[in-house]
């Protein structure tokens, strides 16, 4: 059976409880661009810290990171994107509709009823012309051709260019990588479904430098390591598979590719987060012969010399965070009450808010009590404070942003300086002593 398609009830969530807003609301929104509100900027850094810890600081063979996003004009004619980073695109005369040409069956005119463009007697499609989808802009004052430079639209070539920088500074040794998280810009065509698809989104991006001929053993084992993280995130395994790029689906630099893929539910289905993909020598050996700059590995044990094969695996922040919510999204009846229950069942490791703090009655010194134990926490995890309304419609508040416990002062707390936790997920309730919450919530928050 399918998944069921929860994305209009999540982007009505996130909007209201602030995870994620349409970018420039107030003059009508700018097209597939989205902001990350208060909540949303907890989750997404949250994936972004799990992903730096598993592939930074947890091993010693990759490095961290961080290009700029302006580079260099040639970088994108070595790496094949001003000649090869196009779209088939075509115009509608009739309804003014762009559409790619290549994806005319996934497409929908907008004259009624629901057809795809092209099948209406009106339509009037133009013929395919290549649209390159890097965003252009000048460097400088001058606004001529020299000055023009683009918006990245990978990460990838920033650690390319630096592949000798970092291997000599850092003394690694092939195999090794490199790691950055950045924003990245692509003029999509058809962009859309939420933050799947966005025109500015953010890349985790990784490349292993291995020596030729490792490259597919190398290539299994991140492609196996990639998938457990997915695992390890809280995603469902019966919503990921991996799919495998056919020759003609093979990007420029591919030797072999797999996508991680997730389901999204509804007619979105299975759809790619991540990709992982043997680049061979290809960007390498571009960068050297454009820059004439060797950028080869010289191998001491063995005494010889090569360009290194790279895997890369590229998963992007945006669409993980994507597949979180709709990953942990789920309405279900509470016992004994008419009104169900909104969660947002996230793994502990990214939910915003790691616990949230009531006083049952705003008297008898228990806001005082409440808020005493929100400061001790505070500098320990992401805490919020909450007085208003009942308690059964604060712990509904939390359940919708994923909020793992919630702690309540009641009329026994300032006796004996006790409180209860409530669990998200099981609704268990257990009594804590208020000294011990620290330790009780580290443990709990693995
Ligand atoms: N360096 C290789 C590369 O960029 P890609 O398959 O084009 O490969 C990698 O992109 C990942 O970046 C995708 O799996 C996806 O998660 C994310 N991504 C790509 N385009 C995106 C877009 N327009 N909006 C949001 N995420 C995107």
């Amino acid at each position: 059976m399918s998944n069921p398609d929860v994305m209009d009830k999540l982007v009505s969530l996130c909007k209201r409880r602030g995870f994620i807003f349409q970018s420039s609301e107030i003059y009508g929104g700018t097209g597939s661009v989205w902001d990350y509100g208060p909540l949303g900027v907890e989750l997404k850094k949250n994936i972004k810290d799990r992903w730096w810890h598993a592939m930074v600081r947890s091993r010693d063979d990759i490095e961290g990171l961080d290009a700029a996003i302006l580079m260099h004009p040639r970088t994108w004619e070595a790496s094949g994107h001003v000649a090869g980073f196009v779209d088939p695109l075509v115009d509608c005369k009739t309804c003014k509709g762009r559409f790619r040409a290549d994806k005319l069956e996934d497409a929908r005119c907008p004259q009624k009823p629901s057809k795809q463009p092209g099948q209406h007697d009106a339509c009037a499609l133009t013929e395919a012309r290549q649209f390159n989808l890097m965003f252009k802009t000048h460097m400088g004052a001058l606004e001529e051709s020299a000055s023009i430079v683009y918006l990245r639209p990978e990460t990838a070539q920033g650690i390319f260019v630096n592949f000798l920088n970092v291997q000599q500074s850092m003394r690694q040794k092939v195999p090794f990588g490199i790691a950055q998280i950045g924003k990245a810009f692509r003029n999509e065509i058809t962009p859309g479904n939420f933050i799947f698809r966005t025109r500015e989104f953010e890349q985790m991006e990784m490349q292993f430098f291995v020596e030729p001929g490792t490259d597919m053993a190398w290539f299994e084992q991140w492609k196996a390591m990639r998938m457990q993280w997915h695992l390890d995130l809280g995603l469902s395994k019966d919503r990921l598979q991996f799919h495998q790029h056919s020759a003609g689906e093979l990007a420029h630099y591919a030797r072999a590719a797999f996508d991680v893929t997730f389901d999204f539910g509804g007619t979105l289905g299975f759809q790619e987060i991540e990709g992982v993909h043997n680049r061979g020598d290809f960007d390498l050996t571009q960068h050297q012969q454009y820059s004439s700059k060797k950028l080869e590995y010289f191998d001491q044990v063995n005494n010889k010399r090569y360009v290194p094969y790279v895997i890369e695996t590229s998963v992007g922040a945006d669409r993980v965070t994507l597949a979180a919510l709709v990953n942990a999204y789920r309405e279900e009846a509470v016992e004994g009450e008419t009104e169900g229950r909104v969660v947002l069942g996230l793994h502990h490791a990214i939910a915003p808010i790691k616990a949230a703090i009531f006083p049952l009655t705003k008297k008898d010194g228990q806001p005082e009590m409440a808020h005493a134990i929100l400061s001790d926490l505070r500098n320990s995890f992401t805490v919020d404070y909450d007085e208003t309304g009942s308690i059964g419609k604060r712990y509904r508040r939390q359940d919708e942003v994923g909020t793992p416990y919630c702690i309540t002062v009641d009329g026994q707390s300032t006796v004996d300086q006790t409180v209860t936790v409530r669990d998200r997920d099981t609704l268990a309730q257990e009594r804590v002593a208020a000294g011990s919450l620290k330790a009780y919530l580290a443990a709990k928050l693995v």
